[in-house]
């Protein structure tokens, strides 16, 4: 309830221009989806309720809001970007609410990129995130939805693109939503200069689900991100492409030991002494499952051991900060 609130709250400004998405005619709608990679059977069942949606007085706004805020803030990287769980309670237009978002929003999210020089191929690897997220739903619940729906804003934003095995996000260091936090503290941004102070210009780099952590992908998807994300967006105050997450634990080497691809991706950052404590995002991405279910998980892989055998110590996982180099900044 309190997050169908904030939505609501988020789209307040953007409501009232919202509604001509929602007029979108079916065949071009089913046109976009089958583009997204849907199944027949998906895509009938989004058509199914397309009606329902247009006249509900709740996510009919909701979706038209959404996607007006989502054209009207891009290249804003600093406007928030709200975290929510998904809606899935709210009946079938509220668990396919993201899809809709994400289908009509699609013809202005492609134009955009396209403006920007991007490459076809990364334009389409960046929107497979729709399918990913549906699987990942299917996984967890066996029906058709957008699992960690929010996470959908940045990209449909414009501002996070998919090059080779990771997605790469735009923000600003000490900033933007999902900037890495903590980060260095002001004095030592300075020592260390251009491209590490708050407000500068910096890549946050994801994990998708399955992604190729081998060494020759990772070489190939650096390669193409430098080349492809600084002709789109030529670096200014920009230096480091950053990471936070669960895998850039410092114990994780020790756990589950050196032949691991999440170790070795580790390694390609310098790791600072910082970090954030996390059970539910480590629960959830290495078990899908959430932290109150702890208790009664079983590991069937090294990492899933590791994190349990940490956890049930009573000790957090530790979300550690990580950058590296990714490109000289030209302006200081
Ligand atoms: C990216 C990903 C494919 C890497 O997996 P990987 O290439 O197998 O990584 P490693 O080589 O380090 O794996 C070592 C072991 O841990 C297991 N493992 C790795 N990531 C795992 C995960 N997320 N869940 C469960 N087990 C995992 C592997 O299956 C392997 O098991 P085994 O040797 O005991 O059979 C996987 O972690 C993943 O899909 N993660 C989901 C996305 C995510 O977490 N993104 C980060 C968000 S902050």
């Amino acid at each position: 309830m309190e997050a169908v609130r904030a939505a609501e709250e988020y789209v307040k400004e953007t409501r009232g221009d919202g509604a001509r998405w929602l007029e979108t005619p079916e065949a071009q709608l089913v046109d976009t989806l089958s583009g997204l990679g849907l199944q027949a059977g998906a895509i009938d069942e989004v058509l199914m309720h397309y009606g329902s949606l247009q006249s509900h007085p709740l996510f009919g706004p909701l979706v038209g809001g959404m996607i007006e805020r989502l054209v009207r803030d891009r290249e804003h990287l600093d406007e928030p970007i709200p975290i929510w769980p998904d809606f899935d309670e709210w009946g079938d237009v509220g668990r396919l609410w993201w899809i809709y978002v994400f289908a009509l929003a699609t013809p202005s999210l492609i134009e955009c990129h396209r403006r920007r020089g991007l490459p076809e191929p990364t334009i389409r690897r960046t929107l497979s995130a729709l399918q990913r997220h549906v699987d990942i739903h299917y996984r967890k619940w066996g029906t058709l939805g957008v699992d960690a729906g929010w996470w959908m804003i940045p990209l449909l934003r414009g501002e996070l693109v998919h090059v080779g095995s990771l997605q790469f996000h735009r923000l600003h260091l000490g900033v933007s939503t999902l900037a890495p936090d903590p980060w260095f503290s002001e004095e030592e941004s300075f020592t260390l200069g251009p491209g590490f102070r708050r407000g500068d210009e910096a890549w946050g780099i994801h994990i998708p689900d399955g992604a190729d952590l081998t060494r020759g992908a990772l070489d190939a998807t650096f390669e193409e991100a430098r080349e492809t994300l600084s002709r789109a967006w030529p670096a200014r105050t920009r230096r480091v492409a950053t990471l936070q997450s669960w895998m850039m634990d410092p114990r994780l080497a020790s756990l589950v030991g050196g032949d691991s691809r999440i170790v070795n991706f580790q390694r390609r950052f310098h790791l600072t002494a910082r970090w954030g404590e996390d059970v539910d995002n480590v629960v959830e991405f290495v078990f899908r499952e959430p932290a109150s279910h702890l208790r009664g998980l079983v590991a069937r892989t090294r990492v899933q051991a590791a994190v349990l055998q940490v956890l049930r110590s009573g000790d957090a996982w530790r979300d550690g900060v990580g950058w590296m180099d990714f490109d000289a900044p030209s302006v200081h």
